[in-house]
């Protein structure tokens, strides 16, 4: 079978700083892949070069076998993979619904349309209740982006991203900054998402990780030291020197 995402090579400098160092790394249809490591290891990066919005210094990226290298992260949200940001990225005055409405309007926008069909629109608001449903964010539908308490805010940014319907998802730190009960709560609603799709996932809290992935790389200082599944990965000597046992010193 084809990999859902297929990374060769992969490098990335800014200036005369390699951040991205050769990564490799083969992720199947429908695998929940996290990707931890410390601060500035180049996890944002390696996203950023995932979704197009930066080009590699050098390297492959395949989305189900095709090059997607050079193309624009529309391009890419239309070949069918989407990412989220670690910070906001919502339009804080529009309402719940108003976002996600519009996050389904990118998508069929991308698809080369000059003007949104009746067809659309009603396909954009049924996808749009889908969405606010899978999300829990009824209740708050008619409020203002803005005005959402933080945990229900980064539930509406995992909402605009999964939005498009994109078989790949890239989620940045879902769980940042939040208590134990809302990263519970979190954790549920990301694995609801990756029942039916793929799911690459930075995340630093390790229960979260633990819970979820079916394999995990470590990413430190721009290279994959280890990828594995999570038992062999918490067994690891290297992965302990380099990043677990500096957590739990
Ligand atoms: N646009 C950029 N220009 C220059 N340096 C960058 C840029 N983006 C990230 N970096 C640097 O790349 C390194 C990795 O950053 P990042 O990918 O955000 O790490 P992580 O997400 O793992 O914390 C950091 O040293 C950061 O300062
Ligand atoms: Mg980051």
């Amino acid at each position: 079978m084809v990999a859902a995402l297929s990374i060769r090579q992969l490098k990335k400098s800014f200036g005369p700083t390699e951040v991205i160092r050769g990564v490799d790394l083969e992720i199947a249809e429908g695998e929940t892949h996290a990707v931890i490591g410390p601060n500035g290891a180049g996890k944002s990066t390696f996203f950023n070069l995932l979704s197009g919005a930066l080009l590699p210094t050098s390297g492959d990226i395949q989305l189900k076998g095709r090059s997607i290298v050079g193309l624009s992260p529309t391009r890419v949200l239309n070949l069918g993979l989407a990412r989220s940001f670690q910070t906001s990225n919502v339009f804080t005055n529009l309402s719940v619904f108003e976002n996600l409405r519009c996050a389904c309007f990118n998508q069929a926008r991308a698809g080369y349309q000059f003007w949104r069909s009746a067809m659309t629109v009603r396909r954009a608001n049924r996808r749009a209740e889908e969405v606010l449903a899978l999300v829990g964010l009824e209740d708050l539908r008619a409020a203002p982006a803005g005005s959402l308490p933080y945990a229900s805010q980064r539930a509406l940014e995992i909402g605009i991203t999964i939005a498009p319907d994109t078989g790949v998802v890239l989620l940045d730190e879902p769980t940042a900054g939040m208590s134990n009960a809302e990263t519970g709560r979190a954790t549920e609603l990301i694995r609801r998402i990756a029942e039916h799709r793929t799911l690459v996932i930075v995340e630093h809290d390790m229960g979260v990780v633990f819970k979820l992935a079916d394999r995990i790389s470590v990413l430190v200082y721009g290279e994959i030291i280890a990828t594995g599944e999570p038992a062999a990965i918490r067994a690891d000597p290297r992965v302990k020197e380099a990043y677990l046992g500096q957590d739990a010193a």
